[in-house]
């Protein structure tokens, strides 16, 4: 019997999973399928009952229920624990296991576009959220010795940098200045709207410091546009949801799939 997965969340219409999922599915000739479902918070626990029955094999969590499944699974990854939110959910003989691939995805396509030698250089975290939660663990996990954090709110920073051994906090109001660092990745949602330049003094950052935006949709924010200008080396938001991705793909089919090809096809329906 073909097999489904699915991703669950709200909205859901403009998600790229199934695109991409679909197409690994097609390329390892696998006979399953991937849908969007639309949950809304008050349904999440009926709408996971109806999963479990109708044989739904694994599913992707987004917005807004990264944190709100967590008490209706029977298990947690650690990848999942230390973040406090689930992207994949893998169905057991036990029942329902939660994990999350966000962090690990963010390195691996982070390393994919700038290599591994950055390991011991010195980088910047901007943002104290759930998204820069997940990639300072994954960071740390792959052995990146000299990680500062910066955020708007001061305690949240503070909060991180203790809770995962950060080296030091940037004050906001010190921002301007980022000529120390060696890259510089950029998780807060204000990437997403804001076409207000940020403080930032691109032209004394190093000519060799590498930029990552989280975000790709827009495919390019104010903060990589004006990195960009100033010739630096950026890469956006895209590599990383196509490596979350793939190690959802890994976590229920145990076969990696090829993340070079599908990033070419979703530039084109994203571009
Ligand atoms: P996510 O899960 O997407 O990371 P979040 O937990 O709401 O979402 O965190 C949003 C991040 O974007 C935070 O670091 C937030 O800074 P604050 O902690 O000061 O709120 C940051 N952020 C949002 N809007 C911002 C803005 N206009 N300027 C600077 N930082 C902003």
């Amino acid at each position: 019997m073909k097999k489904w997965y699915a991703v669950i969340g709200s909205p859901i219409d403009h998600s790229k999973s199934p695109i991409m999922h679909n197409s690994w599915f097609e390329q390892l000739e696998i006979d399953a399928t991937y849908i969007p479902i639309r949950v809304e918070p008050e349904n999440l626990e009926e709408a996971l009952h109806a999963m479990t029955i109708l044989g739904c094999e694994g599913f992707n969590v987004t917005v807004p229920l990264k944190e709100k499944i967590i008490p209706f699974l029977s298990a947690i990854d650690p990848s999942a624990q230390a973040i406090g939110a689930v992207n994949t959910v893998k169905k057991t003989e036990n029942g329902w296991i939660g994990y999350n691939t966000d962090g690990i995805g963010f390195v691996k396509a982070f390393e994919n576009d700038f290599g591994k030698s950055l390991r011991m250089a010195k980088g910047l975290v901007i943002g104290a959220g759930g998204a820069a939660r997940g990639i300072v663990d994954a960071l740390k996990n792959s052995g990146y010795m000299d990680v500062d954090i910066t955020n708007r709110t001061l305690e949240r920073a503070l909060v991180l940098q203790k809770e995962f051994r950060l080296a030091n906090v940037l004050e906001w109001r010190n921002i301007r200045d980022l000529s120390m660092y060696d890259f510089i990745i950029q998780t807060t949602s204000n990437g997403l709207r804001s076409s207000e330049n940020w403080p930032i003094q691109f032209d004394t950052l190093k000519r060799s410091c590498k930029i990552s935006d989280i975000i790709y949709n827009p495919w390019e924010t104010q903060f990589l546009h004006q990195a960009k200008q100033h010739q630096l080396d950026v890469q956006n938001g895209l590599g990383m949801f196509v490596h979350q991705g793939a190690e959802s793909f890994y976590l229920w089919t145990g076969q990696y799939p090829n993340t070079e090809k599908i990033v070419s096809v979703l530039e084109t329906t994203l571009g």
